[in-house]
C-alpha cells in the first residue's frame, strides 16, 4: 500500500467532505493507495477546529503558503471561493506539488486558460472536481452511449438541478455574488458537472443558444441587513453536437431554482435504436429503451456497483459520499499510473471546454443570438 500525503486548502463545505471520504477510506477493497490528511489551510480559524478531530492533519494554518511550504504535502485540493481559483492553483503548481482543483477551474474563460497554461508548462498532474460521474448508473450511460447500441443518437439531455435558491429568507453567501462566483454564476457553480459526461464522449457543442435567469435581486446578508445578489441562478444552453456527421440538439441545464430538486444530476441520451435515462434522484435505477416489433423503457436496478469495489453489500445505494470516495480514487491510482481502463477525472482541457460552453452561453445571452464555438 502506498500512502499519498493530502493538503487542503479551503475547509469548508467540500473541504470537509473530502477530508470525510478519506477517513472511511477501508471501505474500497482494490486499490493500493490510500490518502493521509497531513495539512489543511482555511483563512477562518473555526473552519480549521473541525479538523482537530483528524489525527493525521497536524498543520492546521490560516496561510495556504504555509501549508505549501510544508515537505509533508504530496497533493493538494482546492475548494475556495471562484476569485481565488487562479493565484492559489498557480500558487500550488509553482510550489511542486499536484493538484486536484474544484471547478469551474477558474472564474472565468480567460482565467482557465491560463490555469491549463501554468499546469502544461509545470508538468504537474492536475485534475479537476467532478464527482457526479462516478455514480453506476452515469458509468453505466457513458459505457452504453460509448457502445453504438443508440444508433443513431437523436437527443442529448445533461442537467444539475437544486432548489436552495427558492427560499428568499436564505442568507447569501459567495455563490451569489458576480465578483466572487463569476458572471457565469450558475454555469460556474454547475456547469461542470452537466458538461463532464458529454465532453468525454467528445460532444462539444458546435453552435449554442442560451436562456439565462436570475433570481431575487438581494437576500438577507446574515448580519441583520440586505446584499445585492446579481449571479444567473438558472441557465437552459440549446446546442448542437456533431455527433457521427449529423447535427444533434444537445441540452444542458444547470439551475438553482428548480422547484422540488436537491442536487439532482441527470442525463439521457435517446437515439434510434436505443436510450438510456439516469438521475441521481433514483440513485440505484438506470433506464434502457429496447425497440423490436414493440418499444421499452426497461427499468434495472443497479445498486452498488462503483467502479472501484467496496466493502459496501451490492444490493445498497450509492451516494454524494460514496462518488466522492471513488472520484478520489480514480484521481489517484491515475497518478501512480493505475488507473487502466477505468473512468478518470475531468482533465483541464475538459475544464477549459466547459468555460467556452458558459463564455458562449454568456455572449448568447447578452445578444440573444446563436453563438458558433471554436472547435
Ligand atoms: N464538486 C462539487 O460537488 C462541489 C460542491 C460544492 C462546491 N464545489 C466547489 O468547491 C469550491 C468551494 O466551495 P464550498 O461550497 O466548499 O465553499 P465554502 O464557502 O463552504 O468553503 C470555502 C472555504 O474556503 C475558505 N477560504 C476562502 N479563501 C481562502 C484562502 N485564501 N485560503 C484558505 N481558505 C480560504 C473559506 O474560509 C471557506 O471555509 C468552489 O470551487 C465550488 O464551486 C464543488
Amino acid at each position: 500500500m502506498k500512502y499519498t500525503r493530502i493538503g487542503i486548502i479551503g475547509g469548508g463545505l467540500m473541504g470537509r467532505e473530502i477530508a470525510s471520504a478519506f477517513a472511511r477510506w477501508c471501505a474500497l477493497t482494490d486499490i493500493n493507495v490510500t490518502p493521509v490528511l497531513t495539512a489543511v489551510a482555511d483563512l477562518n480559524p473555526a473552519a480549521l477546529e473541525w479538523f482537530e478531530k483528524i489525527p493525521s492533519c497536524q498543520l492546521r494554518t490560516t496561510d495556504y503558503h504555509t501549508l505549501l511550504a510544508s515537505d509533508t504535502v504530496d497533493v493538494v485540493y482546492v475548494a475556495v471561493p471562484h476569485d481565488q481559483h487562479e493565484a492559489i492553483y498557480i500558487d500550488v503548481l509553482s510550489a511542486g506539488k499536484d493538484l486536484l482543483a474544484e471547478k469551474p477551474f477558474g472564474i472565468d474563460l480567460p482565467s482557465a486558460r491560463r490555469i491549463l497554461a501554468a499546469v502544461e508548462t509545470s508538468g504537474r498532474f492536475v485534475r479537476c472536481s467532478s464527482e457526479m460521474p462516478f455514480f453506476p448508473g452515469a458509468q453505466r450511460a457513458f459505457e452504453y452511449a460509448s457502445s453504438g447500441a443508440l444508433g443513431r443518437v437523436l437527443e442529448v439531455v445533461s442537467g444539475f438541478h437544486h432548489s436552495s435558491d427558492l427560499d428568499a429568507a436564505k442568507p447569501a453567501n459567495w455563490k451569489r455574488l458576480s465578483s466572487k462566483c463569476g458572471e457565469g454564476g450558475a454555469l460556474n457553480d454547475l456547469g461542470m458537472h452537466a458538461c463532464h459526461l458529454p465532453l468525454r464522449l467528445g460532444w462539444k457543442p458546435s453552435r449554442l443558444f442560451a436562456q439565462l435567469q436570475k433570481g431575487y435581486a438581494q437576500r438577507p446578508d446574515g448580519k441583520g441587513g440586505m446584499v445585492a445578489c446579481d449571479t444567473w441562478d438558472n441557465a437552459l444552453i440549446h446546442s448542437w453536437v456533431r455527433i457521427s456527421g449529423t447535427d444533434v440538439p444537445m441540452r444542458l441545464e444547470m439551475k438553482r431554482l428548480a422547484p422540488g430538486a436537491t442536487n439532482t444530476w441527470f442525463i439521457e441520451i435517446l437515439g434510434t435504436d436505443g436510450g438510456i435515462r439516469f438521475s441521481t434522484a433514483e440513485p440505484k435505477t438506470l433506464w434502457v429503451f429496447e425497440r423490436n416489433r414493440e418499444q421499452w423503457w426497461k427499468r434495472t436496478e443497479l445498486g452498488f456497483g462503483t467502479q472501484f469495489k467496496t466493502v459496501t453489500g451490492g444490493i445498497f445505494e450509492p451516494g454524494f459520499p460514496d462518488v466522492i470516495q471513488q472520484m478520489w480514487a480514480a484521481y489517484l491510482s491515475e497518478r501512480e499510473g493505475g488507473l487502466g481502463t477505468r473512468f478518470g477525472c475531468a482533465t483541464p482541457a475538459e475544464a477549459v471546454a466547459s468555460h467556452e460552453i458558459f463564455s458562449a452561453a454568456l455572449e448568447s445571452e447578452r445578444a440573444s443570438k446563436v453563438v458558433t464555438l471554436t472547435p
